[in-house]
């Protein structure tokens, strides 16, 4: 029946794009379908599992991985493709590209074909493609965003505080591939205890696409001076120092409470970084002419 099947394939495509093993692709699939139907073998070529072959979003440096699931592989080879350069990373299990960090895993009780990317960094961020060596190859493309996660304190780096004020810090965390599970807060390198005797120390998170974490700290004293670091588990620490000022401060009692005295420091910065961008933008234009 094979042979017969086979043959029909070469009757049905002469002339054609070429009879494919696996009733995809081509000019002649669909009489190729019709012909099996009739016959009664539809023939079960491979077919990605679309479910289980994702786009992947993957940290700067933690090792990604590609999943690429095949159904009814048969014999055939998996290879990646980078999209880029239209280079071939891997096939079967075997390694094709200089670059050690690619290496294909596949453990042979499964029909997943894994490309793990170590060190991944933002370049390596684009298309790969899953390919099956049938004739002519099939392909399941795949995204693969390598994002580096942001932390950030608002106000920071320095906050200054007036005694007896709210001390609130706002830990803000971007483009992790998934809400921190923790946010740590410490004071003075020492884990900020909620319980602790000092009392009226709280924290607010709100998980998201963009995680927010709140410290606050009531009735500011001097003693609450120091650095604030926000740990988020999945992202980098960042820091931020606080100055309780003790006794008066006019200009404080205007804002509130608390004094955000970096503002006009980076408004005046950003008023240099203007004027140099000037200089050197005429600089370029003197150089082409
Ligand atoms: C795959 O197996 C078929 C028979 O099932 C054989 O004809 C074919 O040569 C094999 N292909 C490879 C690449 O081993
Ligand atoms: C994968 O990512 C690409 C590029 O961002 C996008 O166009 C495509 O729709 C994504 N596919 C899925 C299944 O999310
Ligand atoms: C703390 O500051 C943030 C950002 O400015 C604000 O959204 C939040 O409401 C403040 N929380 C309290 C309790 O003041």
């Amino acid at each position: 029946m094979t042979a017969l099947l086979a043959a029909l394939c070469a009757l049905t495509l002469v002339g054609r794009t070429g009879c494919t093993d696996n009733g995809l692709g081509g000019n002649g699939a669909s009489e190729l379908d019709y012909t099996d139907v009739e016959l009664g073998l539809a023939q079960r070529g491979p077919k990605f599992d679309v479910a289980h072959s994702k786009n992947v979003t993957a940290l700067v440096g933690k090792t990604a991985q590609l999943n690429c699931r095949v159904h009814d592989l048969g014999n055939r080879t998996v290879s990646w493709i980078r999209h880029r350069d239209i280079h071939l990373l891997t096939s079967g299990r075997m390694t094709y590209t200089s670059d050690q960090r690619f290496i294909s895993v596949h453990n042979p009780h499964t029909e997943d074909w894994i490309l793990k990317i170590r060190f991944p960094q933002r370049r390596d961020s684009g298309v790969y493609e899953c390919q099956v060596g049938t004739t002519p190859p099939i392909g399941h493309r795949m995204y693969l965003s390598v994002v580096e996660p942001l932390t950030m304190i608002l106000g920071g780096p320095e906050l200054f505080i007036n005694t007896d004020s709210t001390i609130n810090l706002t830990c803000v965390v971007q483009h992790s591939p998934e809400p921190p599970p923790t946010i740590r807060w410490t004071h003075k390198e020492e884990e900020i205890n909620y319980d602790s005797p000092r009392g009226g120390v709280s924290v607010i998170t709100e998980k998201g696409e963009t995680t927010t974490s709140h410290l606050l700290v009531q009735k500011a004293r001097p003693s609450d001076s120091g650095r604030y670091t926000c740990a988020p588990a999945n992202a980098n620490p960042k820091s931020v120092l606080v100055h309780v000022l003790s006794g008066e401060h006019p200009a404080a009692m205007q804002h509130g409470g608390q004094l955000r005295l970096q503002y006009p420091i980076s408004a005046a910065l950003l008023s240099i970084m203007v004027t140099l961008m000037g200089y050197f933008y005429k600089q370029d234009i003197r150089d082409i002419l």
